[in-house]
């Protein structure tokens, strides 16, 4: 019996460590589900002539993008869905 509470111990303890690390990017992804969806979908991020060519160039944009909405974000708030939109979709090199 304290053999499987031991591996259920072993296994919570694997399993919660990705979460924590992956905090900031599920931000990300909430938010841009939220707010980032009713004027294109993410084909806009595969596109062949894609208007985003650099980390720098998709921080403005998502800035640019996120200024309509009623619900203004803190830089936090931006750079996490810079990163959610890197990490999923423009892959550029990180600093
Ligand atoms: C008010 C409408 C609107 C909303 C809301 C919106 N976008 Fe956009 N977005 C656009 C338009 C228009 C373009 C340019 C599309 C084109 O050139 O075909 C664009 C393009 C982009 C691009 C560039 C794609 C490329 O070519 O690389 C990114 C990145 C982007 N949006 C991110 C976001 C994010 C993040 C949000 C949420 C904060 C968002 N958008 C919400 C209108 C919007």
């Amino acid at each position: 019996m304290s053999r499987y509470l031991i591996i259920a111990a072993v296994l919570s303890t694997i399993f919660c460590i990705p979460k924590s690390l992956a905090a900031d990017d599920n931000l990300g992804e909430k938010l841009h589900q939220q707010q980032c969806l009713s004027c294109h979908g993410t084909e806009v991020y595969t596109r062949s002539h894609l208007h985003v060519t650099s980390l720098s160039i998709l921080h403005q944009q998502v800035k640019r993008c996120e200024m309509p909405s009623d619900v203004h974000w803190s830089n936090e708030e931006v750079m996490s869905v810079v990163n959610y939109l890197n990490s999923h979709f423009y892959h550029f090199p990180t600093p």
